[in-house]
């Protein structure tokens, strides 16, 4: 295994280089290689590295003990620095800046704790009034899979799935590739600064979200359609000093679309490809101990807001320090399951992920399908775990 472990990390390196490197290098989390065997890896990390710097800046938190402290310390923060180009200074200048400045993940109190309670409430409201819905949604996406023809399970089957559900539960019809523009633009947020064309085009592909997404909310207004759009209209909103109300609403549907979206489709693929492995049966339970032992949300970040420790070591002000989700799930001696995050910034969708997961993958399954892994690989996205190319075929 450490042999497999030091060819996959060490891309034609020797043994001995590999040992240094797991020893001394920066780990890089956007390498395809690394996200695919971050399990194995993790492990070494955590014996000699756990608290391991980061190729594009800032440490990663790799023991569960360091990661749960991480989530209470209040002096690691989710405002972006101020060196940051999605500081709050720079809202005027980017889009991302404004987008970042009015949603949760990227707010600190007393900000966060106003447009969490406000979102959180009505989205809460939503769920209850939609959830039953996902199981005619899902009915109806698994009788449309043409049999005996390959298709892609997350690319071409999930995705047209919790697409349809996301975008009902809000409010707003957008096509899947529409909403692959959209979603991938608010996760560069997550990432570390991107090279100046990435940034650009994550700024035209917020603003082009932003501008469909107040579309959708006139015409909500107007039709009053059951929607996250609508509750969030109708409620009391925060003050945020100047921001425009129509621009909050879309700014953190956006965010409800692309969470929504891309994790829920990733565990899809992870639940049938346990399923093919291990077998059971799909329910809630099968579904979380899935997302725990191979999580699509692999890293969260935070900023060291002072000069402090973290895990023991020192970091300056301004610091990205980075909590490993995935090998606090590992190395967790408790039944803690981190996957959905804890404390202030928890998930706010989780039952609804559980929900949609669960209800695809448990009727896909009585489909018996099979499932190709042959050309399984990973999006190259920071932070994340997301399975692509793994083939799905429904006997005719
Ligand atoms: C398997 C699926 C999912 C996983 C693994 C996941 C994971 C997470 C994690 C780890 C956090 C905390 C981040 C932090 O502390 O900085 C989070 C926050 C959040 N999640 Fe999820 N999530 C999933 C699905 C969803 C869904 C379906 C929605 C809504 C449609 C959603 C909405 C949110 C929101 C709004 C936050 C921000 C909360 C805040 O910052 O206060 N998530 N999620």
């Amino acid at each position: 295994m450490l042999q497999w472990l030091k060819q996959s990390v060490g891309g034609g390196r020797s043994a001995k280089q590999v040992d240094t490197l797991l020893a001394q290098g920066p780990i890089d989390l956007t390498d395809a290689q690394t996200i695919a065997s971050f399990k194995e890896i993790s492990k070494d990390l955590r014996a000699q590295r756990p608290v391991c710097p980061v190729t594009s800046g800032g440490l990663l938190l790799t023991r569960a003990d360091d990661v749960k402290a991480a989530f209470s310390n209040k002096l690691l923060s989710n405002q972006p620095s101020r060196f940051s180009a999605l500081a709050p200074k720079n809202t005027k200048k980017y889009v991302a800046a404004s987008v970042a400045a009015n949603i949760p993940p990227f707010l600190d109190a007393p900000r966060h704790v106003e447009v969490r309670k406000w979102l959180s409430k009505c989205f809460f409201e939503r769920f209850r009034a939609f959830e039953h819905q996902i199981e005619a949604i899902a009915q109806k996406h698994i009788d449309g899979i043409a049999p005996a023809l390959p298709h892609l399970l997350v690319e071409e089957i999930a995705r047209k799935f919790v697409v349809d559900v996301i975008g009902q539960f809000v409010g707003i019809d957008v096509a899947p590739d529409d909403m692959k523009q959209f979603t991938g633009a608010l996760f560069r947020l997550f990432a570390p600064a991107a090279d100046a064309e990435t940034f650009k085009q994550t700024n035209v592909g917020l603003a082009n979200a932003r501008h469909q997404l107040i579309a959708a909310l006139h015409q909500r207004r107007a039709d009053q359609t059951d929607s996250l759009l609508k509750l969030l209209d109708l409620a009391d909103l925060p003050d945020l000093g100047g921001t425009q109300k129509d621009t909050l609403i879309a700014d953190n549907a956006l965010l409800i679309l692309a969470d929504g979206v891309e994790n829920v489709e990733a565990a899809i693929a992870n639940v049938m490809m346990r399923l093919q492995n291990v077998g059971g049966d799909v329910n809630a339970e099968y579904v979380r101990e899935t997302v725990t032992s191979d999580t699509p949300g692999q890293t969260i970040a935070r900023v060291a807001s002072q000069n402090m420790t973290v895990g023991g070591e020192k970091v300056s002000a301004g610091t990205p320090v980075f909590l490993s989700l995935a090998s606090a799930n590992d190395s967790t001696e408790t039944a803690e399951d981190f996957s959905f995050g804890m404390g202030r910034h928890k998930c706010i969708g989780e039952q609804l992920a559980v929900a949609m997961i669960s209800t695809f993958s448990r009727i896909l399954a009585d489909q018996k399908p099979e499932i190709d892994t042959s050309n399984l690989h990973y999006a190259m996205m920071f932070g994340h775990k997301w399975p692509r190319g793994v083939v799905l075929t429904i006997d005719g």
